[in-house]
């Protein structure tokens, strides 16, 4: 295992409540989460702070329409903000709010610190300000008259400001990003500041007189300190209290933020920091956004907001926690998707992971519910998923980590499948009993490293087979002895469709879209072969921007693997995993027949890998021969018999795409 750091602390961005918390907010806490978590499993004395960021004129004219004071609007929303954090079991050790006094104090602190650094002076601040963002933009940076952020109109302001002397602070930034290659994650955003950090960078304005929902400054109380100014100061101002904590955790090692904050984390906290006099974060890790199934981001405007509060009672907080942390790969966008959500459910929660605890502990009971164990599981080393976990832990790519640790629970399954130890007798029971054995150890491990990703599944697994959730170092643990208690299963089998997001659900019934049920990536074929057992399939590895998957596809009679080698294809991606001949399938490249009779795969043109296609407007032009009932019914299954009219380019989100094919030919 790499090598652990003696303390962590982790931060996240604190949350505006000027609305309630979304699914975005949501994802930010579970994936900090996660890294506390995993941390603390390792024995590092760990600290995680979140809070929410409570001053400004967008709160101050939230709570006038809200028709209550700043104070009185903000303590409501953060028992709402604190009820969703709770819910979803972010073990946060801090919860901070910028209207406290301990925070106060400090940022009238730090603002008299830079001054006495010389870092602080009057002047003018002038241009079109957008409210949403709290800062003004110059005519050029303007989108079409608008903010270029918001695409909302903006007011022109002038004002007497208070101004940090940022652009002082520009080579000591860059030097300090070129010389610490940590310090911001992942590598393309810090390519990204450095680029930035070439031009020039202004001094920043830092104080506002035009509201006074805020902290005054100190020796000008006719201002009240900008809130970014403000707001960043909350990472340092919460280790005040007590004032141990500050020598104990500063600085931070981790400043958890979305990609969209990066340059307030990167130039403007660290150039505060260097002005006062305080040592600089260890890293400051961005995150991707979360976007809706269309690949839009959520916004209250568009009506595409998921409340993570609905999914979570309709499938469970665990549930929901490992979608966040296995769908979306660490530091890139994703789409929010209820379909590969229940996907996912079904086969790598129900299936994978709750048969094979279901399956131990019944075999238990041919034991008499005890299983005696080594204390290691022989067959079965964990080591290198152990070592994967956590190296993946410390490049903040914990999507990786749950990979790893779910390649290691398949392979338990496996190895039961391999052995089968529901059919050995009762004059093989050593071999029974090794098998068993073998199985608990290996699902110790599963439950310690699922314990950051599903902090109740973890527990529930524990419970079931008779141990507890401690310290990773507690594993291999010597020869020992499990009570093991058959429990219901942990993933159930559910009937009814899960919740629909708004931007799932469906506006009138006759209106549903079947292609809106598919998942359709575009892909680049990485590697392909002829399948050993099976002669009209390729096995190939196909990337499909955030996962590489292993697709057969029966192509062979039609095509080389010349063909395919590093060609761009459509790949329909939400198709269950089937194991064919011994190689695992899980998705479809899209062919279509030509009047040639060869198949060819559909191009995407120009489209990027990972893009999502949707295809537009194919119920109408012409009808498809198969009723859209018979559709309906089995939308993943049916799509090898439907037929497009291709004569045209197929519209779709990405642009036309050619299908090359008569039309009325099938899209295989
Ligand atoms: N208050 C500031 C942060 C100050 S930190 C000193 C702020 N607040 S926010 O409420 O707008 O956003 C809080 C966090 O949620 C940010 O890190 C932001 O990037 C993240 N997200 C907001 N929407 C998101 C998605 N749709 N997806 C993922 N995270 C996004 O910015």
């Amino acid at each position: 295992m790499s090598q652990s750091p003696k303390k962590f602390y982790i931060t996240t961005a604190i949350d505006y409540p000027n609305s309630n918390p979304h699914v975005g907010h949501a994802y930010e806490k579970v994936v900090a989460d996660f890294y506390a978590r995993a941390h603390r499993m390792r024995g590092v004395d760990t600290r995680l702070l979140i809070g929410l960021d409570e001053h400004g004129q967008k709160i101050q004219d939230a709570a006038t329409r809200a028709g209550q004071s700043p104070q009185r609007f903000v303590d409501e929303k953060a028992l709402i903000f604190r009820k969703l954090y709770d819910l979803l079991e972010i073990s946060y050790d801090d919860f901070i709010r910028t209207s406290e006094k301990r925070h106060h104090d400090f940022v009238q602190d730090i603002y008299l610190k830079a001054k006495a650094r010389g870092d602080v002076y009057k002047g003018f601040y002038q241009g079109d300000y957008c409210v949403s963002c709290e800062r003004a933009y110059t005519k050029s940076e303007l989108k079409d008259g608008n903010c270029p952020v918001h695409d909302k109109p903006t007011t022109p302001m002038e004002q007497e400001s208070y101004f940090f002397r940022l652009g002082k602070y520009r080579e000591p930034l860059c030097r300090h990003i070129q010389e610490h290659p940590d310090f911001i994650r992942p590598p393309e955003r810090r390519n990204e500041i450095l680029s930035r950090l070439e031009d020039e960078v202004l001094d920043l304005s830092i104080s506002r007189s035009a509201f006074d929902w805020g902290i005054p400054v100190p020796d000008d109380p006719s201002h009240v300190i900008y809130v970014w100014f403000d707001a960043l100061s909350n990472y340092v101002s919460a280790l005040f209290q007590p004032r141990e904590n500050y020598s104990r955790y500063w600085p931070a090692d981790c400043h958890v933020i979305g990609k969209d904050i990066i340059w307030f984390h990167t130039v403007i906290w660290p150039a505060m920091l260097l002005s006062a006099g305080y040592p600089l974060p260890e890293q400051v890790y961005a995150h991707g956004f979360i976007l809706d199934k269309d690949g839009r981001k959520m916004s209250k405007q568009l009506g595409n907001v998921v409340d993570p509060l609905e999914v979570a009672r309709e499938y469970s907080v665990d549930v929901l926690r490992f979608y966040f942390l296995r769908s979306f790969s660490s530091g890139t966008d994703g789409n929010f998707s209820l379909g590969e959500l229940e996907e996912r459910y079904r086969s790598e929660l129900a299936d994978q992971l709750g048969n094979l605890v279901l399956r131990i502990a019944k075999l238990a009971q041919r034991l008499g519910g005890t299983i005696r164990t080594p204390g290691y599981a022989s067959d079965l080393d964990p080591k290198p998923t152990i070592d994967d976990y956590f190296r993946y832990v410390d490049s903040r790519e914990h999507h990786r980590s749950v990979d790893a640790l779910w390649s290691y629970i398949k392979r338990v399954n496996a190895y039961l499948t391999e052995k089968e130890p529901w059919k050995l007798g009762e004059h093989q029971r050593e071999r029974f009993e090794a098998v068993i054995g073998c199985a608990q150890e290996a699902l110790r491990v599963i439950a310690h490293l699922l314990h950051p990703v599903m902090p109740g599944v973890a527990k529930s697994i524990a419970e079931s087979l008779g141990f507890k959730i401690g310290a990773l170092e507690a594993l291999p643990s010597g020869p020992a002895s499990y009570r093991v208690t058959p429990s219901k299963a942990l993933f159930p089998r559910r009937e009814a469709p899960g919740p629909a997001a708004p931007a799932e659900r469906p506006a009138k019934p006759e209106a549903v879209d079947p292609f809106s049920r598919l998942e359709i990536r575009v892909g680049r074929i990485e590697e392909v072969r002829n399948h050993p057992d099976a002669d009209s399939l390729f096995a190939m590895t196909i990337d499909l921007g955030t996962e590489k998957r292993s697709i057969c596809a029966g192509l062979r009679k039609y095509l080389d693997t010349s063909d395919l080698e590093g060609r761009k294809v459509i790949v329909l991606a939400n198709l269950k995993p089937a194991m064919l001949r011994g190689i695992e399938s899980r998705g479809m490249v899209l062919a279509t027949d030509r009047k040639d009779g060869k198949v060819v795969p559909v191009d995407p043109g120009d489209a990027a890998v990972g893009e999502l296609v949707t295809v537009e407007g194919i119920q109408t032009n012409p009808k498809p021969k198969l009723g859209m009932n018979d559709f309906e019914k089995a939308p993943l299954d049916m799509l090898g018999g439907v037929v497009v009219h291709a004569k045209k380019p197929l519209r779709t989100s990405v642009g036309p795409v050619r299908c090359d094919a008569e039309d009325g030919a099938r899209v295989r």
